[in-house]
């Protein structure tokens, strides 16, 4: 039996054993946009009738966002990569703690549940800790558009009290391009008296999936994917199908993975259009990209150049493929500098790839990297999403096996991953021990390193 704080220490939690020194080939399937499903599912609440989802992928953070829609007593019909949401009878417009503070994105809700309740009561939002992640533009948004908002003892309450129970058409400038805002204001407009304008909105591939399924559900969205939308709203909205679009994240790690392992390999289905930063980043660093319609295929030619990088709002190149591309730059010829200026806090993954021995120089948010030849195999902890599949791109390219914990991000946002992986050469196994690493190393069990000759 483990102990209570063994398991909260994540002392027992399963890890992976990653293979170093890797060439992938072959053809990679690109799943469902986590970004666009989650929102996608949240949107479900505005209408009585049923949306159904295709291209879901199988994600934690899916089967969260699915228990917070129930907790709302939205009937959920799943099966694989399907989902069929019904929001007729909405039990109750509070949003459950444990629910909320797992997942950033279920603070989608609040414009969906304002919208058609004209009341709505969730806490704080809770996910990756890669910075503070306010709420002011969302906040700001929803009391532009007539909600009276209070915040107190981390619970958001907003209630429209117009007399009219509807929420009201509005001129919104957002002061920073939040993706989150940008949606939750969408949603909310959507069914709201008159026309609405945000400006400064945020332009992301999945924001324009967003409108591209409201719109077929019945509402007036203009303009969604540049930075000026019009929405016209409408008085009720209908049942739907949409197809989710392709993970542009997902993909541009494995274009990342192929680059830093020296290996040609093909993705579909793609947007290629989503990923043209990266493309171009992978460009200049000497790779040569091949687009057919849905496909991409990669072939680095010979050793990977040093290229700098600044994250920025989409079109720009995406904060969620900074700590991926940081690994192959570790590897790369030359020096780099890498920028975040998306988040305050996303460079958690420069301690382990250090410890894989990168050369990596982090001052505020800007690393200064300085190629190696190869990183050494390690044992490591990943602290949020996109570091873990960081973790994972260095490992498949080191010298050794590297261990990898904190498999609960991973999780969040990498469909299959390591079943994906290893039908195009790579060689990763997850592990579910049944004894702590304490009680490993009191049963003189030595933990598996890279140092240990006997894995090595
Ligand atoms: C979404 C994505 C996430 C991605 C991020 C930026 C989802 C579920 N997640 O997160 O994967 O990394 O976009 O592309 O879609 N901000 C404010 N006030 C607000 C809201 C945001 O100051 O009210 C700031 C944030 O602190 C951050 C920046 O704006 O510095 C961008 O955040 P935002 O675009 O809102 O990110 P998310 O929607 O949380």
């Amino acid at each position: 039996m483990h102990s209570v704080a063994a398991i909260k220490d994540n002392i027992i939690a399963p890890y992976l054993e990653v293979g170093g020194s890797c060439r992938l080939y072959g053809e990679i399937k690109i799943s469902g946009a986590k970004n666009s499903a989650l929102v996608l599912m949240a949107a479900s609440l505005l209408t009585e009738d049923k949306i159904v989802i295709k291209n879901i992928p199988q994600l934690t953070d899916i089967d969260v966002m699915s228990d917070l829609l129930l907790s709302a007593g939205v009937s959920i019909n799943r099966k694989s990569n399907v989902i069929e949401l019904c929001a007729k009878s909405l039990k109750t417009s509070e949003l459950p703690y444990n629910l909320v503070h797992a997942l950033r994105a279920s603070f989608f809700c609040i414009g969906p549940l304002l919208a058609r309740n004209g009341k709505v009561k969730i806490p704080l939002p809770g996910g990756c800790r890669i910075g503070a992640r306010p709420i002011d533009e969302h906040i700001s948004g929803l009391q532009a558009l007539g909600a009276k908002v209070i915040i107190e003892d981390g619970v958001v309450e907003a209630k429209i009290s117009n007399g009219r129970n509807k929420l009201l058409g509005s001129q919104v400038k957002l002061n920073c391009k939040s993706v989150g805002a940008t949606e939750t204001i969408l949603m909310a407009a959507t069914l709201a008296e008159g026309e609405t304008i945000i400006e400064n909105a945020a332009q992301e591939p999945e924001i324009q999936d967003l409108a591209n399924m409201l719109n077929a559900m019945g509402a007036q969205i203009n303009g969604a994917g540049s930075s000026k939308i019009r929405i016209k709203g409408v008085s009720k909205l209908n049942g739907s199908t949409h197809n989710v679009i392709p993970d542009r994240i997902e993909a541009g790690t494995f274009l990342i993975a192929a680059a830093i392992t020296r290996s040609e390999l093909s993705l579909s289905p793609v947007i290629p259009s989503h990923l043209e930063a990266v493309i171009n980043k992978l460009k200049e660093c000497g790779c040569e990209i091949e687009i057919k319609g849905e496909k991409i295929k990669i072939t680095p030619k010979g050793s990977i150049k040093a290229v700098d990088i600044t994250t920025s709002p989409f079109p720009g190149f995406p904060t969620d493929l900074q700590a991926p591309f940081m690994a192959l730059m570790a590897t790369a010829k030359g020096t780099s500098k890498i920028t975040e200026k998306v988040f305050e806090n996303r460079m958690q993954h420069v301690g382990e790839l250090k410890r894989m021995g990168g050369s990596i120089q982090l001052n505020g948010n800007t690393a200064i990297i300085k190629g190696i030849t190869q990183l050494s195999g390690s044992s490591l902890s990943a602290g949020d999403l996109r570091s873990s599949a960081a973790m994972i791109i260095a490992s498949l390219s080191a010298k050794g096996i590297s261990i990898i914990r904190g498999l609960e991000h991973l999780d969040r946002g990498y469909e299959k991953i390591e079943t994906k992986l290893n039908q195009i050469g790579c060689n990763i196994i997850r592990k579910e021990p049944n004894i702590s690493v304490r009680e490993e190393v009191q049963q003189g069990i030595e933990p598996i390193s890279c140092h240990n000759p006997k894995v090595a």
